[in-house]
């Protein structure tokens, strides 16, 4: 048998989180690790080359963690990274987001007419338009852009109108399927739920823990690991009274630590 070694989840905030809450509900006895770079959220603002700087100084901490496994929580960093953090980790499983989820939302949509709501980064990217096109021929994508969604989210600015404004930018669309293309859109998805009753909705945190909770038991079966030593941190790159206050009305009654890197 051999020692059990971390997953590490990584995000600009608490979508990533929000996703390791619910890989250790269901992994019960892994060692959790969330790294969410709040400083510089939101990352999609950000330009590419600051995006690629933010992952080259987050691998510097996410190599000393030697992880089994890293789960990129985060449509914007897997837009502008995932290739690279794939090359990164040789023989280290990286679960990447948007593969996932553009695969089920191609499985699901009758009409061919899909709505991917992202940010601005991962928009441009038009990774998804690719990744959809893998999957089936003949679709209309259509590239929401929110440039305000996710940072309102993280604040916990449920209330402000922004948030309705964002959401409703598809309801013109004849779309039967909707894609959450940014992990932070699992916290509203109700909002989503309220203005598209009719339509499908593939979130990309739910469709990334499947993906996790499926492989994760196959590789430590074939590794061996002995899993003894469950634990749950936070690593993030500013700590303040808000955040930690947001991360405790997230994490509930889970057993966490918090530290700054
Ligand atoms: N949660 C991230 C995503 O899935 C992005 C939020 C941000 O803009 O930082 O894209």
């Amino acid at each position: 048998m051999k020692k059990n070694q971390p997953i590490v989840i990584i995000d600009s905030g608490i979508g990533g989180i929000n996703i390791a809450k619910q890989l250790s509900m269901k992994l019960e006895n892994e060692h959790i690790i969330a790294i969410s770079d709040n400083l510089y959220m939101p990352y999609g603002l950000l330009t590419r080359r600051e995006i690629i700087r933010r992952i080259n100084y987050l691998l510097k901490t996410i190599r000393t963690l030697e992880p089994k496994a890293i789960v990129i929580g985060c449509n914007t960093i897997d837009a502008v990274c995932g290739e690279k953090l794939v090359s990164e980790f040789p023989g280290i499983s990286v679960f990447r987001v948007i593969k996932e989820s553009a695969k089920v939302a191609a499985k699901t949509t009758k009409n061919n007419n899909i709505a991917v709501f992202a940010t601005p980064a991962t928009t441009d990217s038009q990774i998804y338009m690719q990744m959809l096109a893998l999957y089936k021929n003949n679709l209309n994508v259509y590239g929401i852009c929110c440039d305000e969604l996710a940072s309102l989210i993280e604040a916990e600015d449920f209330k402000n109108k922004m948030i309705d404004e964002e959401v409703k930018l598809a309801t013109d669309l004849d779309c039967d399927t909707l894609i959450l293309g940014c992990t932070h859109y699992n916290l509203i998805i109700n909002k989503f739920a309220k203005f598209y009753p009719n339509t499908a909705i593939i979130d990309s945190a739910d469709q990334l823990c499947n993906l996790v909770c499926e492989k994760i038991p196959i590789l430590n079966a074939k590794l061996q690991y002995q899993l003894t030593n469950p634990q749950f941190e936070v690593y993030l790159t500013k700590v303040d009274d808000q955040v930690e206050t947001h991360i405790e009305k997230i994490l509930g009654n889970i057993d966490y630590t918090i530290k700054e890197i």
